[in-house]
Order: C-alpha cells, then sequence, then structure tokens
C-alpha cells in the first residue's frame, strides 16, 4: 500500500457504516482509494446498507478525505458486491458438543469476550437456528439491518459482531420450527449475506450433535479447528468421540476438547467439589486425540451473568487457561 493509500485508509477508517458502529476499513467496503494531482477518488461497496443512507455515508467518506492536505477535489462511488467477496476472516473456530444443554454456547461466547478484551476483531455466528442463545447471553434484542444486498451484525457491549435467528424471532422465547434444508439455508446465509467484513477470528456455535446441521457448517465453511464441549455427566466417550470423528471425516482439524461444569468451588473452603463426578478431561483428550483445553467450574456468578445478559463481564483464572491454550492451539502449538 502506498503512503498515499494508507492516509486515504486512516481516513476513511473514521468513517462509520450506519446500523453498526464499525468502520468502513474495517467492514472492508472500501474498494479503491487514490491521489491523482489533488483530485481523490473513492470506491466503496454499498453491500448490507440500506439506500437511505448512501448519500450519507458518501457525503461523510467525502468529508473525511477532503480534510487531507494536497486533496482539492474528492469523488466517491458506489459499487455494488457481494458480503462473501468482502469478507476477510482469518480464523474460524467452530464450538460443537454431543448433546445439548452442556454449555456450548457459553463457551463460545467466553471466547470471543476474551479475544474481544485483547483488541481482536471478533464475530460469532449463532448456528444453532433452533436453539439460539447467543443474543440473550450477551443482552442483546437489536434487529439486524440491511439491504437487497446483505445483512449487517449486531455489535455487543465489546464490539463483538453477532449474528443470529433470535435477533430475528417476533418474541425472545419464540421456538424456531423448521426441518433439515431450511435450517442448512439459514446457516448458509449466516455465512455467505452477512456482512462480517474484516475479523480476526470467527466462532461458529454449532447445533448439538451430529446431524444434518452441524454436518453443513463443516462442509460449507472453511474452519480452521473445532473445539469439542462436554461435560462429566456424559455417560460414554461414546458422544464425544462421534463428534470428533465427523470432524476428522471432513478433514476439519480438532483443536481440542473443553470440559466444562467439571466442579464446583465451595466457597467456605475453597474446595473443589466434583458435582457431576469425576473429571472425564483426560479420558475426553485421549479419545479424541486432542489436547485438553480448559476445564470450566460450575459457577453461580456465570449462571447469573448469562441470565441477565452480561456474560461480557465474567472473567475467571478457568477462562483466561482455556483462553491461552486455544490460541496456542491455533498457532499449532500444544505439542503438535
Ligand atoms: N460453567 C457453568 N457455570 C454456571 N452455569 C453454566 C455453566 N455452563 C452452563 N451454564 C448454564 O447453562 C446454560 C446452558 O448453557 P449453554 O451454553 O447455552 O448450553 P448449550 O449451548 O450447550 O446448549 C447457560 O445459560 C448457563 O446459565
Ligand atoms: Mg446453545
Amino acid at each position: 500500500m502506498s503512503q498515499i493509500e494508507a492516509k486515504l485508509q486512516k481516513a476513511l477508517n473514521k468513517v462509520l457504516v450506519p446500523g453498526i458502529m464499525r468502520s468502513l476499513v474495517q467492514m472492508n467496503l472500501v474498494r479503491s482509494a487514490e491521489l491523482n494531482e489533488g483530485k481523490a477518488k473513492v470506491t466503496l461497496a454499498s453491500t448490507a446498507i440500506p439506500a437511505q443512507y448512501h448519500k450519507l455515508l458518501k457525503d461523510q467518506a467525502t468529508a473525511a478525505v477532503s480534510k487531507l492536505s494536497r486533496v482539492e477535489e474528492v469523488t466517491v462511488d458506489l459499487v455494488e458486491a457481494r458480503p462473501k467477496e468482502l469478507n476477510q476472516i482469518e480464523k474460524i473456530i467452530a464450538v460443537m458438543s454431543g448433546k445439548g444443554g452442556v454449555g456450548k454456547s457459553l463457551v463460545a461466547s467466553l471466547l470471543a469476550t476474551s479475544f474481544a478484551r485483547e483488541g481482536k476483531d471478533i464475530g460469532i455466528l449463532d448456528a444453532d437456528i433452533t436453539g439460539p442463545s447467543i443474543p440473550k447471553m450477551f443482552g442483546l434484542n437489536a434487529r439486524p439491518s440491511g439491504s437487497e444486498t446483505g445483512i449487517l451484525p449486531i455489535l455487543s457491549r465489546l464490539g463483538i459482531e453477532i449474528m443470529s435467528m433470535n435477533l430475528f424471532l417476533p418474541s425472545e422465547d419464540e421456538a424456531v420450527i423448521w426441518r433439515g434444508p431450511l435450517l442448512s439455508k439459514a446457516i448458509t446465509q449466516f455465512w455467505e449475506e452477512v456482512l462480517w467484513g474484516k475479523l480476526d477470528c470467527l466462532i461458529i456455535d454449532l447445533p448439538p450433535g451430529t446431524g444434518d446441521a452441524p454436518l453443513t457448517v463443516l462442509q460449507t465453511i472453511p474452519i480452521t479447528g473445532v473445539i469439542d464441549v462436554f461435560t462429566p455427566q456424559e455417560l460414554t466417550e461414546m458422544i464425544v468421540k462421534k463428534a470428533v470423528r465427523m470432524a476428522q471425516k471432513m478433514n476439519v482439524r480438532v483443536l481440542g476438547v473443553v470440559e466444562n461444569m467439571s466442579y464446583l468451588v465451595l466457597p467456605e473452603t475453597g474446595k473443589k467439589l466434583e458435582v457431576f463426578g469425576r473429571s472425564k478431561g483426560e479420558e475426553m483428550a485421549k479419545a479424541s486425540g486432542a489436547p485438553l483445553l480448559g476445564k470450566l467450574p460450575l459457577d453461580p456468578e456465570l449462571a447469573r451473568l448469562c441470565d441477565e445478559g452480561r456474560i461480557e463481564m465474567y472473567s475467571s483464572d478457568a477462562v483466561s487457561e482455556l483462553f491461552a491454550n486455544v490460541v496456542a492451539a491455533l498457532d499449532g502449538k500444544n505439542g503438535e
């Protein structure tokens, strides 16, 4: 990138996309920006931006570029592009589990929060279409905006981009009763028609189990690696093994396994009580041929923050350790 182009990008990075508090550059809407003999020429994609905001966007981009020295004239052109052409996502983690209710969404949300705190650009694609719980954990209920060309995600308090079926339902508790093909279509749309822009990492909350819906995700989205969540309650290794086998069959790397609700810390003594039985962490890691990334305790504060839609407020040593191991696994460490 030339120095002049960098200067133009910097100016455009101050212009926010209507409907989402992220900039033109972050959403990767700047297609070109050049300056020749005082004449600046900027081309922006209008993807996912409702028509009524097009003029505003052009005016703001013009104003931002006009402020630069040596710029005498600015033209801003809008072009159409599909979100798929614009999305630039470095890493994709899919969180899966053999069954529901084990804390899959929770792990997805806590990892996203950890990344966001480090200043990373993060998104969560809630692919659990029939049981979408991500927006509730983040306390979000706004409706996504968009246009014919694409949909914009909703931003969490920490700036995590979120897309979920839950955001489109008339009432939060409304159930989605859809059949296989429609489910797959919804997930594919979240992947292809949502403008995620530039992200360091997208975390996908998969539907539980090893049915068609998680399979579709593994088939259609270029996943960097999967994380399998389980609890010590699970009776056999069979469930975890089956999930891991599915990933392996699709040639997707297993980053590791996470044991949730592993223990409870007794407030009086600080002693760890294994409420649901002895930890299966090592066993599961062995069964799946991937490292144990972490063990999360059953924590009443965490349950409360989930209910209050404030999961981003939670932090603990166990989460920090899990996060560090996930980052190491993504970087190909962990002894591999
Ligand atoms: N470690 C934990 N400590 C406290 N509550 C938890 C924990 N894990 C899960 N929960 C509670 O269980 C609920 C279900 O978890 P969730 O992540 O939605 O499961 P899944 O996505 O696997 O169906 C959460 O909303 C939360 O209230
Ligand atoms: Mg869930």
